[in-house]
């Protein structure tokens, strides 16, 4: 039990003898009517689709990528929602001579070790390996339109729905939730894909010509499952002009027949492009007001979607592009970044958030292959490094405790005057079930001063709680690549399943509760 009656409010004058900073929370009991609907499987993943048999299996399911999301199903009930494409979409190819699939990859540099393949061709078997993914997966897949050959996109979509009617792909419950036409084809202008004067009435065009042509391929019709994701765009004008999804909206994509069969719109979002890392960049990812302004710039895109009675989601998100900032996005605070970054989202009307990894890349929750090649610079490394989860992936796993398997969860933002710690209820149905809260002060391994702590005073409205069970995610340093433990749990395991027995202490809700600089703590009451 922690130390009796420090938030006591008759004793407040001890809280000034107690050199510790203090913060009063308030939470509510009953869910409040703010809180959103959060969806089990808020934690998605979006996946470079040049090296998919590398994440998935080809003949046999890769069986430490299968334990990373059941890890997260056991905790849920739901797995992880996988999209897969993504810049590499838009350099593939059908050929049905081709086995699973055969990739040509630019020289690896210090900078980009893992580079994105030019060029990609896939043949049926490579769509038929979605069977390895866990039982009851939905699934997003992409189709190519920056070669703009639409019997190329035509071919694919055809073998996608293959493979979703197969047997072995249906009797495990594995779904196709949707066709994605086209990777950022708002940056087409830039990469060579289409002239410099493409304009989004243009794409809008082109897109509904495909999506005639694919519709009728992949079997997309108003009472299918299947329905198409729209937009995909790296970034927003906002406005009606310029690429975004008000854009397209005003240029009639919706109204076209195929138009009429978008169940969502995703968008993709980076916090910026930073090739290298440092401290500084590390704090300021992680800092409460950078990811609220990350997101909260789309709120104007999420309401016209909104409006159309559509879903909005990021497709595809990560820290920095670049494949990460080395050092900053492959690091324990970035896990910190990852759990606010999502949670937050839900606040503002995002529905899912799809985490983009590729092998190798410096961002990944999840690295399912074995490398040669230092993530960092490219070097050759001393010794293979075998499958292993990074420090993101416990953010995962945090927020899908919280959410938890009641299929009726709901979570709401605390209000918290503090610019380093944030805070979420969750509620299963109008109760209240856990608080997660996030020290995102960076304490690095450089620091030699005492790791800061605020102390946390916990009041109740609408009722009336008494203990709470805590579990922590403890972190050396903001700086450390590994070593984390969830109450006393690693899943820095040889086969991703955690290990250790769960550590938990028990509190008294009046006395509080202290959060350190760079912790994540869990309350279930
Ligand atoms: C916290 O609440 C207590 C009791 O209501 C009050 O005495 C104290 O000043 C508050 N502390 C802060 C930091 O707001
Ligand atoms: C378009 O794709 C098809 C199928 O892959 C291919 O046969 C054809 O040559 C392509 N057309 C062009 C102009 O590249
Ligand atoms: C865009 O530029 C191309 C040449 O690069 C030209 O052929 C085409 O007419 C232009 N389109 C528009 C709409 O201006
Ligand atoms: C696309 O669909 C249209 C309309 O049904 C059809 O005329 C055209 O031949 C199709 N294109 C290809 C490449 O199959
Ligand atoms: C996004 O986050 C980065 C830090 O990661 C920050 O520098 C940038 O200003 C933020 N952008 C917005 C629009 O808030």
């Amino acid at each position: 039990m922690a130390p009796l009656l420090r938030c006591h409010p008759s004793l407040g004058l001890l809280l000034l003898v107690h050199a510790v900073s203090a913060l009063n929370i308030s939470i509510s009991v009953v869910a409040p009517p703010a809180a959103a609907p959060i969806s089990p499987s808020l934690a998605s993943f979006s996946i470079e689709q040049d090296r998919w048999t590398d994440w998935v299996g080809t003949t046999s399911r890769n069986q430490f990528f299968f334990n990373t999301l059941d890890n997260l199903k056991q905790l849920t009930g739901v797995p992880p929602l996988i999209r897969i494409g993504a810049n590499s979409e838009d350099h593939t190819d059908f050929d049905p001579n081709v086995r699973f699939s055969e990739a040509v990859f630019p020289a690896p540099s210090a900078t980009v070790p893992y580079p994105e393949a030019v060029s990609l061709v896939v043949g049926d078997a490579y769509y038929q390996t979605a069977q390895f993914l866990p039982p009851n997966t939905h699934v997003i897949w992409g189709v190519n339109l920056g070669q703009n050959n639409i019997t190329a996109a035509i071919l694919a979509a055809s073998s996608i729905a293959k493979a979703f009617r197969s047997s072995a792909i249906k009797d495990a419950g594995i779904v196709l939730d949707a066709i994605e036409i086209g990777n950022e084809p708002d940056l087409y202008m830039n990469n060579g894909l289409r002239a410099r004067n493409y304009s989004s009435s243009q794409y809008t065009n082109e897109w509904i010509a495909f999506a005639t042509n694919v519709s009728v391929a992949a079997g997309i019709t108003p009472t299918s499952h299947t329905k198409f994701w729209g937009a995909a765009f790296a970034g927003s004008s906002h406005t009606t002009s310029g690429f975004s999804p008000q854009a397209i909206f005003s240029q009639g994509i919706l109204s076209s027949a195929p138009g009429s069969l978008t169940s969502t719109i995703s968008q993709h979002r980076y916090s910026g492009s930073f090739c290298t890392g440092s401290g500084g960049l590390l704090q300021d990812l992680m800092t409460k007001s950078t990811i609220r302004g990350n997101l909260s710039i789309y709120d104007p895109d999420i309401a016209a979607t909104h409006e159309k009675g559509l879903d909005y989601v990021l497709g595809e998100t990560n820290s920095y592009s670049c494949h990460g900032a080395p050092g900053v996005s492959n690091t324990a605070g970035a896990a910190l970044w990852t759990l606010d970054y999502m949670l937050y989202a839900i606040q503002i009307g995002i529905s899912q958030v799809f985490f983009h990894q590729g092998i190798g890349f410096k961002y990944n929750l999840i690295q399912p292959a074995t490398l040669t090649r230092s993530i960092l610079d490219g070097s050759t490394l001393p010794e293979p490094l075998l499958p292993h989860v990074q420090p993101q992936y416990y953010a995962a796993i945090i927020a899908a405790e919280a959410i938890g398997d009641s299929g009726n969860a709901h979570a709401v933002e605390l209000s918290i005057n503090d610019p380093q710690i944030a805070g979420y209820a969750f509620y299963e149905g109008t109760d209240l079930a856990r608080v997660v809260l996030i020290n995102s002060k960076a304490y690095f391994k450089s620091d030699t001063t005492a790791r800061p702590k605020t102390h946390i005073c916990l009041s109740f409205l609408g009722g009336r709680r008494r203990t709470a069970i805590v579990k922590r995610l403890a972190i050396g340093h903001a700086d450390d690549t590994s070593g984390l433990t969830w109450s006393g749990q690693t899943y820095e395991t040889k086969n991703g399943r955690p290990s250790g027995n769960v550590q938990t202490e028990t509190i008294h809700v009046f006395a509080g509760i202290d959060i350190s600089a760079t912790e994540v703590v869990m309350l279930s009451f």
